[in-house]
Parts: structure tokens; sequence; C-alpha cells
């Protein structure tokens, strides 16, 4: 007789967070959310949280804050988070996270937060304050709260995690216990980053003021044709692969072999003969042919308040859930009971 196993999956729990930054981008997309909705098939639990606390760490007008949430969370189903495989939810409705965060900030040393890099480069950019600090002990909270085992992250955000790592190891001393807190692993995606269409030396972000930098997943065919049209290259007309010296080209080509699945080298093959003029031309039908359905799902979604409402609310409740145990324990062992 064979003994088989029951089959397990490859990670047991993993957790992610997005900031609510509306509808997200191409670079949002291919970097991060395609990653976290392949995923979903291959671990025992998910959570991917919509990280709103996050986001106060710059000032947010309230109105505009409120409906970057929402479209965040409709964009992420939109583009297959699904509610069955995964627990989507919106941080600042689970307190937990806010209350472990201050759990963990007591026995943080300062050190591991000034050395941020992250903190280093923000800081000077705007206006101090606590919670651009500590930023760093909120993720770690977000992620211990769930005894997380496996994080999909960015590279921008290896280091927080290795925080993360760190502040649980320390817990796990204090507590006696080195199986209290799992140490967090990173799942770093494959995909490169995307640049910016007007810069393509800097990465394709929200923060950029030229709306020509960046397409977002509601953009119009129209809009997609004109931002390709005049994305940034050289006056070079073939096509290589060298996004040192050749930034622009370069970052069309990753844009190309993400969405269709070539690597480089086959993107490159691909267009053997023909100049930029004729690749934009190809890379604009395939953001346009890829993008639609999604674009097409977030309209609907927009419109269907109640299911979103709903769940976002069973989200939160699963969350919650577990949370409320894990926290529980925490109170537990730190004598708050
Ligand atoms: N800091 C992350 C970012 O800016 C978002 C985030 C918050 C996160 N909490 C998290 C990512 C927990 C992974 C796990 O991209």
């Amino acid at each position: 007789m064979s003994f088989s196993a029951p089959a397990r999956a490859l990670y047991p729990r993993i957790f992610s967070g997005i900031q609510p930054t509306g509808i997200p981008h191409l670079g949002n997309y291919l970097g991060a959310i395609r990653n976290w909705v392949a995923l979903q098939e291959k671990a025992d639990q998910v959570l991917y949280c919509v990280v709103d606390l996050h986001s106060l760490t710059v000032p947010q007008d309230a109105s505009r804050l409120r409906a970057n949430i929402r479209d965040m969370a409709i964009s992420l189903l939109a583009c297959g988070v699904n509610p069955d495989k995964s627990i989507l939810f919106q941080q600042s409705k689970v307190s937990y996270h806010a209350e472990l965060a201050w759990l963990l900030s007591c026995r943080t040393p300062l050190g591991w937060l000034r050395r941020m890099t992250q903190w280093k480069t923000k800081k000077n950019q705007q206006s101090e304050c606590l919670g651009l600090l500590s930023y760093p002990v909120l993720m770690a909270a977000d992620v211990l709260l769930y005894k997380t085992t496996h994080v999909p992250v960015g590279s921008d955000q290896v280091q927080h995690l290795e925080l993360a790592r760190d502040v649980a190891n320390l817990f796990n001393s204090a507590f006696d216990d080195n199986s209290f807190f799992p140490e967090p692993e990173p799942i770093v995606g494959e995909h490169g980053r995307v640049m910016s269409l007007r810069d393509p030396t800097s990465k394709m972000s929200k923060s950029d003021p030229s709306d020509l930098s960046r397409i977002e997943l509601t953009d119009t065919d129209d809009v997609i044709r004109k931002k390709i049209r005049k994305a940034v290259t050289d006056s070079t007309s073939e096509i290589t692969y060298d996004p040192l010296t050749r930034p622009g080209v370069s970052n069309l080509v990753s844009i190309y072999g993400g969405l269709t699945g070539m690597s480089n080298d086959d993107v490159i093959r691909h267009f053997v003969g023909k100049d930029t003029e004729a690749m934009k031309s190809d890379v604009t039908d395939c953001v346009i042919e890829y993008l639609s359905p999604l674009r097409k799902r977030i309209r609907e979604l927009r419109l269907d308040e109640k299911y979103v409402d709903e769940t976002l609310d069973r989200g939160c409740k699963a969350a919650r859930e577990i949370a409320r145990e894990n926290f529980d324990n925490i109170r537990n062992v730190l004598g708050l009971t």
C-alpha cells in the first residue's frame, strides 16, 4: 500500500499590502498585483491588504483617500484577486494592526529604523513625522499579526521585511519561544521594475507629476496610444535590451515581454528588422488588448457598490478572526491580561 501525504501548498501563509493610490498603473500590475493573483494558487492561506494606515505618513485629502481605498480594492478584484481564495481587506478596519505596531515599537531599537534606506531618502523630501520613521514597525505588525510565513514584496521593501524578521526574533527570544512568530520570507517578483515612460531612469510612479509617465489600468485606448507614442526612447532605431545605455527602449521591451510572457531575448528576436516606431505600435496593441478586459471589470465593479462592500466586509471579518486569536496570545505573553 502506498502512503500519500495530503497535498501541501508551497507557502503556508502569505500576507501582502499595497497602498491605496487609487487606480493602479502598469508598474503596480506587472510588479505586484499579477504576482499576488498567481500566488493564490500556491498557498494555504492568503491575506491581501489595502494599507490605508501606511498612506497617512504623507498628507491625504479625506475624500480623495476614501475614493482611492475603494478604487484600489476594486482594481485588485478586477485583476483577479479572488475573495474565495484570499482574504481581501482594509488595514484600518482591523484595529489590531495599529495596536500590535505599538507593542512592537516599544522594543524596536531606534537605530534599526534610522538605518532604513527609505527613511534616509524620504526624511529629506518631506517634513519628518514619527510615523515616517516607524513605518516599518507597522509593516512588521501587519505581517506578524497573522504569523505570516511568506511576503510578496518589491525589491524596495526587502529591507523593511528584514526588519520585520529581526523584530520577530527579538520577540521570540523575549518570549522564550523560537516559533512564536515564524520568520517571514520575502517572495520577490521576477518581473523587473516598470520605468516611467517620460524618464525611463526612474520607476513608473503615481507621484510623477506627468500623467504621460504612466499607464493606468483605466486609461482609454486613445490615451494608451498617445502615452506610448510619446514614450521617451533614443535616436537608435534598432531594438535592443540594455537598461543602462538605452533605458527607454529597454523599458518597452520589458513591458512587451511582461504582457506576452516572452523573455527579453525573445522580444528582441521578435522585433528584428523593425524600428522603434513599429515596435511602439505593437506594444500599444498589446497593452490595449491586455488592459481592456481589466478596465471593463473595473467599470462594472465601480457600479456594484453592494458587492464591493460585502466583499471587503467579509475579508475584514475573516482577517479580524485570525488576528484576534494571535493578538490575545501576544497580550497574554506580555502580561496585558
Ligand atoms: N510598505 C509596502 C509598500 O509601500 C506596503 C506594505 C505595508 C506591505 N504593509 C505590508 C507589503 C506588509 C508587504 C507586507 O509597498
